[in-house]
């Protein structure tokens, strides 16, 4: 779930290996293009067109750390719907949870016992009501035998959306969802 690439940056920098995964080619262009600078060290980067809940070209733990971003079920939708394997095409909650269970189980998988995996996740608003999307989640990390180590709240500055919701939040009586959370996970 690579998307523009962020984490892909950061690890070439700091030297070390990444594989990135994606299931939209526009991602994994956008990574490769990103990729295209020069740093003094031995980095390799492996960007490889899959889809998350079966990452089987990874042997069992064969993965120092796993970080993610997930989709948040439909909140944004990052390829129009287009693709059947992209899990931004799911509005149902518990549907999209089950999903990501999927590729929890594979995180689980190619992680080497004692290390680290890092998810960041949000919530939102259906029918009136605060969804735990983010909690949700983190429940099926558990149940796949991940430990939690960390719930890091990340501050959300500066939304493209906020304006609209701002006037919205004050008509309608509800707070805007202002943080993410950086679950830290480890499997030992
Ligand atoms: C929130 S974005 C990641 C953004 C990324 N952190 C960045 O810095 O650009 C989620 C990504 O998950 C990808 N995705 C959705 N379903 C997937 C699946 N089944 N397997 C792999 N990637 C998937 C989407 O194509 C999208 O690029």
């Amino acid at each position: 779930m690579i998307g523009g690439g962020t984490t892909a940056i950061e690890a070439k920098i700091l030297n070390r290996h990444i594989t990135c995964v994606d299931v939209n080619e526009e991602a994994l262009k956008r990574t490769r293009d990103a990729l295209k600078f020069d740093v003094d060290n031995k980095a390799k980067q492996r960007i490889i067109k899959c889809d998350a809940r079966n990452m089987s070209f990874i042997k069992d733990g064969e993965i120092d750390f796993v970080l993610t971003h997930p989709p948040y079920a439909d909140i944004i939708k990052y390829s129009d719907g287009k693709l059947e394997d992209d899990l931004s095409g799911i509005h149902n909650i518990d549907a999209f949870v089950d999903e990501m269970e999927k590729v929890i189980k594979e995180m689980f998988r190619v992680l080497k016992k004692g290390k680290y995996c890092a998810i960041l996740m949000g919530d939102t608003r259906r029918n009136k009501m605060y969804q735990p999307l983010a909690f949700k989640v983190m429940g099926r990390c558990l149940s796949a035998g991940f430990v939690l180590k960390e719930d890091i709240i990340k501050r959300q500055f500066n939304c493209k959306a906020t304006g609209f919701w701002v006037n919205r939040s004050k008509e309608s009586n509800f707070l805007l969802i202002m943080h993410e959370h950086l679950f830290i996970f480890q499997k030992i």
